[in-house]
């Protein structure tokens, strides 16, 4: 019964047990005269500080610091830090998303492109938005279904979704107001990044590289959703006109025929920034489709304008300047990291700086203004090269790292995911500190014995078991050695303390002046620490992996912490509390005296919840066939998905009890047996299992449902008397 009162309690703010019952003060001096009106504008954007009650983009400002000027949490107050309360979401998979707070509403994506929005008083949902994503598309993301969220504008919330396409929504209902598909539907071209707005123009990239596109960033109308502008990041067909001028130069930079036929890559699907005086938006490129250079450009090249850092122009898409942070790259090592903007205090006086720590491993601060390169130190202990030469502004490589030369196998660091990926860094104003998620990995390359071009997945033109043997040597150091929170000071471009994780993986940070960082982590733990010292001052479960940065904002007076929680798997020793997720993901909402618990146990599920219901065909299958079906499932089907047909500790497949397969046995063979789901982790059992065997698990999985809807059934009739 405990499932059915906090899903009153999540869904109205009801003052009942296992909430915080200090909801609403009688202050609501900052509420907004219109709830969801999504009212962002130019002005407001650049005036972020004078209402930090608010978050009004991903980053919260045009500078992208992930830095909030609010200090009522503070350092020598956060212990008493409590949920106040949190809202089941009913997709698995990655949570990337920070949730933005504008009018009162917080809006957020989960995985599979979809967007909820919660009023911030009432807590209740106000509504939800599912772009219906094919669901093979998730063939085509590299490393899974995720959105990293939206931005709002003049009434109106946008985001991208996986199929690429571009969808302005209406603030107060969710309604779609426009639809615009950004990319070529018949190649494997995603989106999982936020749109960036800048005076009324939707400015997207899009992801893909190494599946064969070709890079560009788009600017749309925020009011009509008519194409504006569109900026490519590599030379197309050298046949054709180029679209853009300074595409021309970047041509000779790369060498033979190839990278154009099948796009080159140089995908935009993460950083950008915006700074107003210099009217310019900075983006960050990806790596080249296939990353091994030889077989992407026989003989070499800068490849402009992979793994950059591009200035251009947000009224015209006209290139002004850019940064190539890899010349020639080969080893998957993109640019798209998170860009931010600051004033750094040098002491010759302050500087306007672009700061990125991408891939590489190298920390750049650039001049904003002309991309001057001002530094470039390791931030990780990276092996591919010794330093960047500051004269040329080009890395010294170590020549073994280049394996498509060589022809030799070679472990470096980082590998293809990078010291730092896609996870938020913060900039705090008050300490002068960048803070950095770091993934410190090891991985070998080695070229393919023969390239063949793959239309359905990945043309990374390297061979990933080339250099096991190098791996098994002894003392050899491969795969994922461990995470931290780096404190880095980006004037003196050195490290000052760091933050050590139990367990690998990395998480987004927030910043605030209230001298504190807070991130999650992989253990299941959501921490403040001391954003000047590094030390740990908080904690609170998660039940789930964070990989999402929170964001801050205020309520009727009070702060609050915001953050979605949910990543593939679940930490250890972590059992299912969510019934509509296999991976626990939800939104956690904090504050001062909060009181609020997450359930310990998976819950009953609430049938008119989410629309989710049990609804199995009648059971028809003789006992014997079921109790077969009960042998093979345990064999081949509970390590996934659970034992007895019910998701646990560690189990990352869906409650199979609730599939709407379970009446089309038409449905789940190509499932089961055929491997439809294959490119999403569901091995195809037809060559092992006969269908005898299938159907019996069937017939197994129908009983289970029977099982859990009777329970279900007679908990509900047990709370009506
Ligand atoms: C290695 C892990 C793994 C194993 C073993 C496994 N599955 Fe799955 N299964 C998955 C994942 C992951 C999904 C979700 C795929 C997706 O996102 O569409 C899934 C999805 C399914 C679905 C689709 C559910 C729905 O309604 O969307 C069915 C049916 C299914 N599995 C049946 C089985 C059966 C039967 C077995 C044993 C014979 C089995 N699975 C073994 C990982 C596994």
């Amino acid at each position: 019964m405990r499932k059915l009162v906090m899903s009153l309690c999540v869904a109205t703010g009801a003052l009942v047990s296992g909430c915080d019952t200090t909801a609403r003060s009688a202050d609501a001096t900052e509420a907004p005269s219109v709830i969801g009106a999504a009212a962002v504008n130019t002005e407001r954007l650049l005036n972020a500080d004078s209402e930090p009650g608010s978050w009004l983009s991903a980053a919260r400002t045009y500078d992208e610091q992930r830095f909030s000027p609010l200090d009522q949490i503070n350092d020598t107050n956060v212990k008493a830090l409590g949920l106040s309360w949190y809202a089941d979401i009913d997709t698995e998979r990655g949570q990337e998303s920070t949730p933005i707070i504008v009018d009162g509403v917080m809006y957020l994506t989960t995985a599979w492109s979809m967007v909820k929005a919660y009023d911030i008083y009432t807590r209740a949902k106000l509504w939800e938005y599912d772009p219906d994503v094919t669901k093979n598309k998730a063939a085509d993301a590299c490393c899974d279904v995720v959105n990293r969220g939206v931005a709002a504008w003049n009434g109106k919330i946008y985001l991208g979704t996986l199929d690429g396409r571009l969808v302005a929504l209406d603030g107060k209902t969710g309604k779609v107001i426009w639809d615009k598909q950004t990319t070529d539907i018949n190649l494997p071209y995603t989106i999982t990044g936020v749109p960036r707005i800048v005076k009324g123009k939707v400015i997207i990239g899009n992801g893909g590289a190494e599946y064969r596109v070709r890079g560009y960033v788009t600017a749309y109308d925020s009011e009509t959703g008519e194409q504006l502008w569109r900026w490519y990041t590599v030379p197309g067909d050298p046949s054709k006109p180029y679209e853009q001028p300074e595409l021309a130069e970047a041509a000779k930079t790369w060498k033979g025929d190839f990278y154009w036929q099948i796009g080159g890559g140089g995908t935009v699907w993460d950083g950008m920034a915006y700074d107003a005086d210099l009217d310019t938006i900075y983006v960050g490129t990806g790596n080249g489709n296939p990353w091994n250079q030889a077989i992407r450009s026989p003989g070499g090249g800068d490849n402009l304008y992979l793994s950059s850092i591009v200035a251009l122009d947000p009224n015209t898409g006209k290139y002004k300047w850019h940064y190539q942070t890899t010349p020639g790259e080969t080893w998957d090592y993109t640019a798209t990291q998170p860009i931010m903007l600051a004033d750094l205090n040098y002491p010759e006086g302050k500087r306007r700086v672009v700061m990125q720590a991408p891939k590489n491993g190298f920390f750049y601060v650039l001049d904003a203004k002309d991309g001057k390169l001002l530094s470039a130190e390791k931030f990780a202990p990276l092996t591919w090269a010794s330093h960047v030469d500051m004269a040329t502004g080009r890395p010294v490589e170590y020549p073994e790292a280049r394996y498509e030369i060589t022809g030799k196998p070679v472990i470096i660091k980082p590998g293809a995911l990078g010291m730092h990926n896609w996870h938020p860094m913060a900039f705090s104003q008050d300490t002068g500190l960048v803070y950095i998620p770091v993934q410190i990995a090891a991985a070998s390359y080695a070229g393919p014995k023969e390239f063949k071009l793959n239309l359905q997945g990945t043309n990374t033109g390297t061979d990933f078991s080339g250099g096991a043997a190098l791996c098994a040597a002894p003392g050899a150091q491969c795969g994922n050695l461990e995470t931290y929170i780096l404190a880095w000071d980006p004037v003196k471009a050195k490290e000052v303390w760091r933050i050590k994780n139990d367990i690998y993986g990395s998480t987004g940070i927030l910043a605030t002046s209230g001298n504190l960082i807070f991130s999650g982590n992989h253990k299941g733990e959501f921490n403040a620490y001391n954003a000047t010292t590094g030390e740990k001052l908080w904690t609170a479960p998660t039940q789930a992996r964070v990989v999402a940065a929170p964001s801050t904002y205020m309520v009727d007076g009070r702060q609050e912490v915001a953050i979605l929680v949910g990543a593939r798997g679940l930490p250890e020793g972590q059992i299912r509390t969510n019934a509509y997720s296999a991976n626990n993901s939800r939104l956690l909402v904090f504050r001062a005296g909060g009181a609020a618990a997450l359930p310990t146990a998976m819950p009953a599920v609430d049938p008119a919840r989410l629309g989710v219901t049990i609804d199995p065909p009648l059971l028809t299958a003789s006992n014997e066939t079921v109790f077969a079906g009960e042998q093979a499932y345990a064999a081949n089907c509970a390590l996934c998905h659970g034992p007895n047909a019910v998701p646990g500790a560690g189990s990352i497949a869906p409650d199979l009890r609730y599939s709407g397969l379970l009446p089309i046995r038409n449905g789940w063979n190509p499932t089961v047996r055929d491997g439809d789901r294959a490119q999403r982790g569901m091995p195809a059992f037809g060559a092992t299992l006969p269908v005898e065997t299938t159907d019996a698990i069937l017939a197994y999985v129908i009983k289970r449902a029977n099982d859990e809807k009777a329970e279900q059934e007679a908990a509900v009739k047990k709370a009506a008397n």
